[in-house]
């Protein structure tokens, strides 16, 4: 069973991706830490975003990476994260692992932007998470301030438009629901209850494959 899970920013898409997989007890992956590993690999060198021929090789090296997930959950990653992934070049250089850990024979969890669109069309489970921006704000603020960042409300929200701005308006692979994608509002919903209504989701698609 394939489960696809998208959607925008503090949306809790990846909080609710890690819990299906452990119930389900099925790998995980949580495809932004790609183009936040492909943007960090560009800061570190001193290259610049929107450098097409070295943003593609930072994404084809990725596997000899570190995943240092600290750093790459940071504000700054994750808004250069969405820089890199508008260049085509770069998405396709990260097609083929993301479609490779979808196919594994017992199943996959994976979450991002394009998995129910273009990663894994055809998941058996399609679950596009979103809230309003100002609930996915407070999350991120609350989030960062945890990891000990300096955040304010009101220039998180701006981030949380202008990162849905620029995903949603790319050419390639742009953030939409996939049409067969069940949507799970989760403004009003704690992480329990988001939870619940994803598993419903899941448990509403059928038998599992
Ligand atoms: O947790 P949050 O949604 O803030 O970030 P993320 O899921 O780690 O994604 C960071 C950025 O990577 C997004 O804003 C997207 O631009 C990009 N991304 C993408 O284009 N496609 C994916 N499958 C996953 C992430």
């Amino acid at each position: 069973m394939i489960i696809a899970i998208d959607g925008p920013a503090a949306s809790g898409k990846g909080t609710i991706a890690r819990r299906l997989a452990a119930h389900f007890g099925l790998p995980h992956l949580d495809t932004g830490l790609l183009y936040r590993a492909t943007a960090r690999v560009l800061l570190d060198e001193g290259s610049r975003l929107d450098d097409v021929d070295k943003a593609v090789s930072a994404a084809r090296g990725l596997a000899l990476l570190d995943f240092d997930e600290e750093r790459l959950r940071g504000r700054e990653m994750g808004e250069a994260a969405s820089v890199v992934a508008a260049i085509p070049e770069v998405r396709a250089a990260l097609i083929d692992m993301q479609r490779v850990f979808a196919a594994r024979p017992q199943g996959a969890v994976l979450d991002g932007r394009d998995i129910g669109t273009v990663i894994a069309p055809a998941a058996q489970v399609k679950i596009f998470v979103t809230a309003s921006a100002e609930t996915r704000a407070q999350r991120r603020a609350l989030e960062l301030r945890g990891r000990g960042e300096r955040v304010d409300y009101a220039s998180i929200l701006e981030d949380i438009r202008k990162r849905d701005q620029r995903d949603s308006e790319r050419s390639d692979a742009p953030l939409k629901p996939a049409e067969d994608a069940k949507i799970l509002d989760t403004t009003d919903l704690n992480i329990e209850a988001a939870f619940a209504a994803a598993l419903a989701m899941v448990d509403a698609a059928g038998p599992r494959l």
